[in-house]
């Protein structure tokens, strides 16, 4: 299907599918294969040098994960995507892309807590330093932080557990000036709220886990790219190496960048990364996203219509310290809120909770209706004490320098009535604090 002029709420349904290449099926069909006939030696021998279209191994590709990689890549208006295994797989297979010969990333400190941790742990230990920064703030002295071995500067575009928004057109403008990419990880936002490839973003990142799915039945990621980075541009000799791999037809060794002029980021992922170090998404899962992303846009109207009724009420509850959801009008990020995101920030937000930590654990424990879990995203809602439970490989420096304060609690609010969630939270404080 040509994409080009049609509007979201039709792509999220019918993008990147034909039903006259699948048997009529109306449904995207589950191709629960692990390989695919190869018809003739030919045939064969065109598909491995990619000089034909078709699949070959369902760890690179596969009919139902490349609708899904195709439907969401028009959502966002990328030159290109790839779905893998999970959200952690999106951000490590990008990593490794941009700065597997080592390097530095200018990292947010506002970011997701495993995130942070694999910026720490894992990824030094591959010549690949993180500069964790407060200063997305003030892009002035963020730019100070810029140096000649930074390969890439990286940002939640809604952060997780805090809200925090990011000025993205300022942030992408900063890092074409030194020749390097922006990444997003868009999760929080969906492509239903924000779009960062329209604002400069080069590269999305997603964990399809999340508001994506919206159902908290798959484990999922993407990476997504612009298709305008340049990167020949010298800073990624990786993109400029010729391989045997990917010869033309006399033979003649290609870069990726060669081969793939117009998706040479995510082209790199899937022939290397993808094929050598394997976190695919299986088929199944494809199909769950694509089915949760057929009612994304209603999904996300809703929790956002859901989450201003609950924060209504939370705003004048004695026991809530403070609350952080960026469209507050007492947000710092209220600005960029009005810019960036004109149908909501999402269903996530945080608060403080005034009040002993034996205590919080009691209301969360007193809830009836709201799960205590890590997801965030789902048609349920869910609450969660960040500091000791999805942010916990921080240090208490490390979660002070990330401005998680020990008596956050994490909401994310699904689909269910607001009444009865306002209810549920009410009659939870009601039972902690009675006299
Ligand atoms: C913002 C963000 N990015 C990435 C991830 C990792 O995704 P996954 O759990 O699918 O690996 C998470 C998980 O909570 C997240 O919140």
């Amino acid at each position: 299907m040509a994409t080009e002029n049609f509007k979201f709420d039709t792509l999220k349904v019918r993008a990147g599918y034909n039903p006259e290449d699948h048997n009529y099926s109306v449904a995207v069909p589950i191709y629960q294969t692990a390989a695919y006939d190869l018809g003739s030696p030919e045939r064969a021998e065109n598909l491995f040098l990619g000089n034909e279209e078709g699949f070959l191994y369902t760890r690179v590709n596969n009919p139902t994960v490349d609708v899904l990689e195709k439907r969401v890549a028009a959502l966002d208006g990328a030159a290109g995507a790839i779905a893998v295994a999970s959200g952690m797989a999106a951000i490590a297979y990008t990593i490794l892309n941009i700065a597997e010969d080592g390097g530095r990333i200018l990292s947010s400190a506002y970011i997701y807590g495993a995130a942070s941790d694999s910026f720490k742990k894992i990824y030094p230990k591959f010549g690949i330093h993180f500069d964790l920064s407060r200063n997305f703030d003030n892009l002035q002295e963020l730019e100070k932080e810029i140096k000649p071995d930074t390969k890439a500067i990286y940002v939640e575009s809604i952060s997780n557990p805090n809200g925090a928004l990011v000025d993205i057109e300022a942030l992408a403008e900063l890092a074409h000036k030194y020749g390097i990419p922006l990444v997003v990880d868009n999760t929080f936002a969906t492509p239903y709220l924000f779009n960062p490839i329209k604002y400069g973003a080069d590269v999305v990142v997603y964990s399809g886990t999340k508001a994506l799915n919206g159902h908290g039945n798959v484990i999922a990621g993407l990476v997504l790219e612009s298709g305008k980075f340049h990167w020949d541009n010298g800073k990624f000799p990786q993109f400029q190496e010729k391989h045997y791999t990917q010869r033309d037809d006399k033979d003649n060794p290609r870069s990726f960048v060669e081969k793939f002029p117009d998706f040479p980021f995510t082209a790199r992922i899937r022939l290397n990364y993808l094929n050598y170090l394997g976190a695919a998404i299986g088929p199944f899962d494809a199909y769950l996203l694509l089915l949760g992303i057929e009612t994304l846009s209603e999904r996300i109207q809703k929790q956002v219509s859901n989450t201003k009724k609950v924060i209504a009420y939370l705003e004048k509850n004695e026991h809530v310290e403070w609350i952080k959801y960026p469209s507050l009008e007492t947000s710092p990020y209220y600005e960029l809120s009005k810019k960036y995101f004109p149908l909501g920030t999402g269903s996530v937000f945080s608060f403080g909770f005034l009040g002993s930590i034996e205590k919080s654990k009691a209301f969360i424990q007193a809830l009836k209706i709201f799960s205590y879990h890590a997801n965030v995203g789902d048609a349920r809602s869910l609450i969660i004490n960040s500091p000791k439970t999805t942010h916990s490989e921080l240090t208490p420096e490390e979660q002070n320098h990330a401005d998680i304060e020990p008596n956050l609690i994490r909401i994310s609010i699904g689909l269910e009535d607001p009444e009865d969630l306002i209810n549920d939270l009410d009659q939870s404080f009601k039972q902690v604090f009675k006299k």
